[in-house]
């Protein structure tokens, strides 16, 4: 080993680190930002090193490495501004993008590296292994990622899209795969077999995808994350780079977890998703057999009722959803929420793990609202409240504190919920009587110590505000 290659081995250690360290920091809100800042400066480093070590050690052409410098800056300047430029809600799209560059570049490093090893050599079965596996995977990833960004930009139908035969069409596909995959380990200079290879898996990708729900898709965006991890650690074995083994093996990991988190909050197995059985609820007809069903089963209440009971309260709960985000109603709610502390009223925000549509969807509109880590609780800790809370303020929210859940034999079964029932009084602001995400009634709003204000979030946040500011300005 020369001293160049030992330095360049320290760098990726200490890039390493910086990667570990960066993902250890995100695990809370609090430290989750400069936790990205310390993986980005991890990655810095990796590719300052790797340009670095490529075009002192090999014998490229000065246009090759002119183009890998454009290469680079122009996908820095896309990167910087489409992450400036993108809305909160359109970032699960954004990361789909980026998975399916990542899953795309990386089977373009082995589909390279294949191609252009010496004519004639043996590729051992340790470098071919990993070339098939990056090629598979991150064929899937691309054009998987791809369909999964258009389903959620509406691009693409965001209803699961099947057709007659599907089944047996996506089984023939992924034979097709696997048979050319073992083709090109067995006889290793077989390229036309590697591209065969990599159209199976473009089009597993898409028959993987297609069949699933717009409202799903972030758990499949979660898995093909994962996935991308996982090819570019194999071309990191193809291509012997330490580095892209490590970042691979870590996003791979990250992203495992991440996606059996979602799956667990959501009540699903994650076999059921990569097998296409998922995606199904959004086409699900609500179920009648739970009460609350209509609106007249309920006691509906005006802005000027909750305010009034805010006003009064010691401890508040608010219940963020999905409506909230879809309402952009973070500062109001933040608002209000200033309003009850200044007035010496404790309040606290209750976050289901998969509120909303994408993983931290509720932290992070809260945290851009600039509410304090502090009051955010996560499902333990707020179940653990709720028994002492006065009012529970849900804000389009509607599966999460569903307690049907609790019992058997309907969508939400099993799901872990916030039990917001077991606060003293529940004000629920929505729109309607519909269903939530899982089509189902929601018990929660037939409890008779429920009130509904049927009302935009940010409206009916509004409204509240006025009435509170009145009250709380009469009893001061
Ligand atoms: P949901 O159960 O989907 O309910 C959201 C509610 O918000 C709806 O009932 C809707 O009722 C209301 N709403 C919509 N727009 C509104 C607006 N402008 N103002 C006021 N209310 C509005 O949401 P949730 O409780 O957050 O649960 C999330 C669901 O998504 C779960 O079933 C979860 O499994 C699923 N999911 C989550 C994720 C992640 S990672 N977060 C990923 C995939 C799926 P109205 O129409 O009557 O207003």
């Amino acid at each position: 080993m020369t001293v160049f290659e030992f330095i360049v081995g320290v760098a990726y250690l200490v890039a390493a680190m910086l990667f570990v360290i960066g993902l250890h920091r995100m695990r809370t809100p609090s430290t989750a930002r400069s936790g990205n800042l310390v993986s980005a400066g991890g990655m810095v480093v990796t590719v300052v090193v790797t340009f670095i070590y490529a075009v002192a050690t090999s014998h490229g052409s000065v246009w090759g490495w002119a183009a890998l410098a454009v290469g680079l800056a122009a996908g820095a300047v896309f990167g910087v501004v489409r992450a400036r430029t993108t809305k909160m809600t359109d970032v699960p799209q954004l990361v789909s993008l980026f998975n399916a560059v990542g899953g795309g570049a990386a089977a373009a490093v082995a589909l390279a590296d294949f191609v252009h090893s010496t004519p004639g050599a043996l590729v051992s079965l340790d470098s071919s292994i990993p070339i098939v596996l990056d090629v598979l995977i991150g064929g899937v990833t691309l054009s998987g990622s791809l369909v999964a960004a258009g389903k959620l930009q509406g691009i693409i139908s965001g209803k699961p899209l099947q057709f007659p035969g599907g089944r047996i069409v996506n089984v023939i596909v992924v034979l097709i795969a696997l048979l050319a995959a073992v083709l090109v380990v067995v006889e290793p200079r077989n390229v036309t077999m590697l591209v065969i290879l990599l159209v199976a898996a473009l089009a597993v990708g898409v028959l993987m995808v297609l069949p699933i729900g717009g409202a799903d898709a972030p758990v499949v965006v979660s898995l093909l994350n994962a996935f991308t991890g996982l090819a570019v650690a194999f071309a990191g074995f193809a291509i012997d780079n330490q580095a892209m083994i490590i970042a691979g093996a870590l996003v791979g990991a990250a992203g495992t977890i991440l996606t059996l988190q979602m799956a667990q909050a959501m009540n699903r197995s994650v076999v059921s998703i990569i097998l296409g059985g998922f995606g199904t609820a959004d086409s699900v007809a609500p179920a009648v057999d739970g009460p609350g069903a209509s609106a007249a089963n309920v006691r509906q209440v005006t802005a000027d009722d909750v305010g009034l009971q805010l006003a009064y309260a010691q401890h508040v709960m608010v219940v963020p959803g999905y409506g909230l985000a879809a309402a952009q109603a973070q500062h109001e709610v933040a608002d209000l929420a200033k309003i009850l502390t200044d007035h010496g009223i404790d309040v606290k925000y209750a976050i289901h793990p998969v509120a909303g549509r994408m993983p931290g969807h509720m932290n992070v509109l809260l945290a851009e609202a600039n509410v304090p880590y502090t009051q955010m609780l996560q499902l333990d800790e707020a179940n653990a409240a709720f028994e002492t809370c006065d009012v529970a303020l849900v804000i389009g929210a509607n599966d999460v504190t569903n307690p049907a859940a609790r019992r058997p034999g309907n969508a939400v079964s099993g799901m872990p919920i916030l039990d917001v029932d077991h606060a003293k009084s529940v004000v629920v602001i929505k729109r309607s009587m519909s269903p939530g995400y899982a089509g189902i009634p929601n018990e929660l709003f037939s409890d008779p110590k429920t009130g509904m204000l049927f009302a935009d979030a940010k409206k009916g946040i509004t409204d509240i505000e006025v009435a509170v500011k009145q009250y709380v300005t009469a009893g001061s």
